[in-house]
C-alpha cells in the first residue's frame, strides 16, 4: 500500500471535521483514492487545547514548516492572507499538493497561486471556497469547458443568508442573530467579512475566474454588505410578498464582464426565495447548456469539510498517477476581459 502524508494546517470549524473523516472513512478513503491517507502533522496556534479524539496529541504543533516540509498532501484552513499565502507557497514549491478554503486568498493572489503550483507541477484545488459542500468550482471549470459560461449567479455566503432568513422568519434584528451564525460555525473569524459582503465577493471572484477561465480579483467586485438591512427593510419586503437575499452576481457580455454584490428584493416565487437557513444557491447560464441550478449547504464544519475530502481524494489520485492538475483556467491563457463599471 502506497501512503500519502496529509499536513493539517488548521483544526477549527472545518480542519477538526477533516480530520474526523480522515479517521473514521479512511479505509474508503484508501479504496477511493489508491493510496491510505496518513494525517502526519495537525498545525494550529494553541497547542495545548484538546482537540478531540481524531487529532492525536503528539502530531499538534505550531511548526508549520516542518509540517509541510514532512508531506505529500497539505490542507490550508486557518484562513486570512498570512501566514496561510507563505505556508501554500512552501508546499507548492516543494511539489506537495495543496487543498484549501481560502478563498480570501485566493482572491487577492489566485493567479499567481496558479503559477507557482504550474511551474512546480504541484496542485491546487479549493472546491471549498465557493458555496461549501456544493460542487460548483468543478463543473464551472471541467464539466462546462467546452461551452460558454455568460452568467453566474446566486446566493453564496451561508452564514448572511441565516441572518436574513432569522430576520425574516422571526422578526429578529441582524445584531441578535450573529452570534447564533457564529455557534454555528458559519462565520469566518472576522465577521464582517461576511455581513460586509467580502466573503461574497471574493467567491464572485473566483466564480467569474473560473466561468470566464481569465483572473478577477475582489477589488473588481462592487459590493455591498446587509449592514444596513433593517428589520423595518425586512417587514416592508415581507410585506410586498418579496424576501431580502444577498446576491452575487458575475456576467459576461460584448462589454466584458461585470461582478457585483449586494442585498436584493426578490419575489417570493423565486426559487431563491426558499433557500433558508445556511443554505446557498447557484444559477449558470451557459450558452448551450442553458440554465442550471446548484443548492445545498453553504457553510459549516462537515458540508465544507466534504469538499475538501473530494479535493484530497483526486489530489491523492493525480499524485499516483504522476498527473498533477494545477490549474482550472484554461490551458493557454485566454484574452483578458475588460471589467465593467457596476
Ligand atoms: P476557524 O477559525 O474555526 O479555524 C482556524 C484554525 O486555524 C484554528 O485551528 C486556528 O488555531 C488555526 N490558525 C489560525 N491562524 C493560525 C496561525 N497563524 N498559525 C497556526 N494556526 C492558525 O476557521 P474555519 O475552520 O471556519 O475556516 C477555515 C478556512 O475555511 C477559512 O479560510 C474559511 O474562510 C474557510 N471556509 C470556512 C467555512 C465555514 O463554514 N466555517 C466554509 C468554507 C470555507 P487555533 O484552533 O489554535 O485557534
Ligand atoms: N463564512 C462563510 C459563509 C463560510 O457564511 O458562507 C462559507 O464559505
Amino acid at each position: 500500500t502506497i501512503t500519502l502524508k496529509v499536513a493539517l494546517l488548521g483544526a477549527g470549524t472545518v480542519g477538526a471535521e477533516v480530520a474526523r473523516i480522515l479517521t473514521q472513512d479512511a479505509a474508503q478513503l484508501q479504496a477511493r483514492s489508491g493510496a491510505a491517507l496518513e494525517l502526519s502533522a495537525v498545525v494550529v496556534r494553541d497547542t495545548a487545547a484538546d482537540r478531540g479524539p481524531h487529532i492525536p496529541r503528539e502530531l499538534v504543533s505550531s511548526d508549520a514548516e516542518a509540517a509541510i516540509d514532512g508531506a505529500d498532501l497539505v490542507i490550508e484552513l486557518m484562513g486570512g492572507l498570512e501566514p496561510a499565502s507563505t505556508y501554500i507557497r512552501r508546499a507548492l514549491s516543494r511539489g506537495a499538493s495543496v487543498v484549501t478554503g481560502n478563498k480570501a486568498l485566493l482572491a487577492e493572489q489566485g493567479p499567481e497561486l496558479f503559477a507557482l503550483a504550474a511551474e512546480n507541477g504541484a496542485e491546487l484545488s479549493f472546491e471549498a471556497a465557493v458555496a461549501g459542500a456544493i460542487p460548483i468550482l468543478r463543473p464551472l471549470a471541467e464539466s462546462l469547458a467546452g461551452d460558454t459560461v455568460t452568467k453566474v449567479m446566486g446566493i453564496v455566503n451561508g452564514s448572511t443568508n441565516f441572518i436574513l432568513d432569522k430576520m425574516d422568519r422571526e422578526g429578529a434584528d441582524l445584531e441578535a442573530v450573529m452570534a447564533e451564525a457564529s455557534a454555528l460555525g458559519y462565520l469566518e473569524a472576522d465577521p464582517s467579512a461576511d455581513v460586509e459582503g467580502h466573503d461574497a465577493a471574493a467567491k464572485a471572484a473566483l466564480l467569474a475566474t473560473l466561468a470566464f477561465g481569465s483572473g478577477f480579483s475582489i477589488d473588481q467586485v462592487h459590493t455591498e454588505g446587509i449592514t444596513a438591512v433593517t428589520a423595518a427593510d425586512v417587514e416592508a419586503a415581507r410585506a410586498a410578498d418579496q424576501v431580502i437575499k444577498l446576491l452575487a452576481v458575475v456576467e459576461r457580455s460584448e462589454a466584458g464582464v461585470l461582478m457585483r454584490v449586494h442585498p436584493t428584493l426578490i419575489s417570493r416565487e423565486h426559487p431563491l426565495a426558499a433557500v433558508h437557513g445556511a443554505f446557498n444557491a447557484v444559477f449558470v447560464e451557459a450558452q448551450n447548456a442553458g440554465e442550471l441550478m446548484f443548492y445545498g449547504p453553504g457553510a459549516g464544519g462537515a458540508p465544507t469539510a466534504s469538499a475538501v475530502m473530494g479535493d484530497l481524494v483526486m489530489a491523492a489520485r493525480h499524485r499516483l498517477a504522476g498527473s498533477a492538475e494545477p490549474t482550472r483556467l484554461a490551458a493557454e491563457p485566454i484574452a483578458a476581459l475588460p471589467v465593467q463599471d457596476a
